[in-house]
C-alpha cells in the first residue's frame, strides 16, 4: 500500500469530531511516536503523545457539546509562550496532523474545547500547552451534529483572492502561489478566522497576520505556512518560510 502524499492529506483533512470506539493500531502508534520525537528534535518543542492502554478508558475527555466517541490517543502541543514559539507549535503541529492524516487517522486541532483536568502534561517552566490533537479512526458517517458544527464554522470561509495582497490580480499570480493559497484556505484555523494573508510584491512572497484577536493567530500563522508550502510544492516550487510574522518564502 502506498502512503497518501502530503498534498492528498491537505485535500482530505477536515477536523474530526466523531471517533470510532477503537484504539489505534500499535504499528501506527509507533510511527506517531517516532514522528513526535523527530519533530521535537528539529524544533526544540516539547510535544508529547499520550495513549490509553485499554479500551473503555479514554486518554482525554473532550467537550461533549462538540465531540462524539472516545479519544484513546492525543498529542499535547507544548512550547514557549512567545509568538515565535506559538508559530512553531502551529508549523510542527501541523506537520504532525498531516502525517497522521497520511496514516489514515482523523485529527482535530483543539485549543479550548476539552477538559483540562482530564490530562496531566509535563510543561517546562515558561511554557504552556497550546493545543491538543485528539486522534483516532473517524466514523465512516459523520453524525448530523458534527456535520452541522463544521458547516456553521466554515460559513466564514474567505475566497482565494481575499488571501492575496499584491499589485498583481489573483488570476494573474503564478500558479504555485495560487496552489499555495488554495492549501491555506483548506487548512484549519482557530474558529476558522483564516487570519493569515499571502503577500506577493516585487517577486517576493511572504505570510502575514491581518486579523488579531483570539490569541491563537501565531498558531494559525505556522499552520498556514505549512499548508502553503505543501501547495507550492505540489505546483513544483519547493521552499519554506522564514520564521516570523511577515517573513519571506525562500525557494530551496
Ligand atoms: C489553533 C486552533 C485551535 C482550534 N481549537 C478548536 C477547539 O477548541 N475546538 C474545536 O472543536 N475545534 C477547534 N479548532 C478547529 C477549527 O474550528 C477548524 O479547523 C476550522 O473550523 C476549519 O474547519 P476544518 O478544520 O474542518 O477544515 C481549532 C483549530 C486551530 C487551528
Amino acid at each position: 500500500m502506498t502512503m497518501m502524499t502530503e498534498w492528498e492529506a491537505v485535500q482530505k483533512r477536515i477536523s474530526c469530531r466523531s471517533f470510532e470506539d477503537r484504539m489505534i493500531d500499535p504499528v501506527i502508534l509507533q510511527k506517531l511516536k517516532e514522528c513526535i520525537d523527530q519533530l521535537n528534535e528539529e524544533s526544540g518543542l516539547h510535544f508529547q503523545l499520550f495513549s490509553s492502554d485499554s479500551k473503555g478508558r479514554p486518554a482525554i475527555k473532550m467537550a461533549a457539546a462538540m465531540f462524539s466517541g472516545p479519544v484513546y490517543t492525543f498529542a499535547a502541543l507544548v512550547g514557549g509562550e512567545d509568538p515565535l514559539s506559538a508559530e512553531k507549535v502551529g508549523y510542527y503541529g501541523h506537520r504532525f496532523v498531516l502525517y497522521a492524516e497520511q496514516l489514515g487517522l482523523g485529527t482535530c486541532w483543539v485549543a479550548g474545547t476539552y477538559d483540562k483536568k482530564s490530562i496531566t502534561v509535563d510543561v517546562p517552566e515558561g511554557e504552556r500547552v497550546w493545543d491538543v490533537i485528539p486522534m483516532g479512526y473517524a466514523t465512516e458517517k459523520i453524525p448530523l451534529k458534527q456535520k452541522t458544527i463544521r458547516k456553521m464554522i466554515r460559513r466564514s470561509d474567505r475566497k482565494p483572492e481575499q488571501f492575496l495582497e499584491s499589485d498583481t490580480a489573483y488570476e494573474n499570480a503564478p500558479n504555485w502561489i495560487k496552489k499555495g493559497i488554495e492549501a491555506v484556505l483548506l487548512g484549519p484555523s482557530a474558529v476558522n478566522q483564516q487570519p493569515v494573508n499571502i503577500i506577493y510584491r516585487d517577486g517576493k512572497v511572504s505570510a502575514k497576520i491581518w486579523k488579531k484577536g483570539n490569541g491563537l493567530e501565531h498558531n494559525d500563522l505556522g499552520i498556514a505556512k505549512k499548508q502553503f508550502e505543501v501547495g507550492a510544492a505540489y505546483a513544483g516550487v519547493n521552499g519554506h518560510f522564514l520564521p516570523g510574522d511577515g517573513a519571506e518564502f525562500v525557494i530551496d
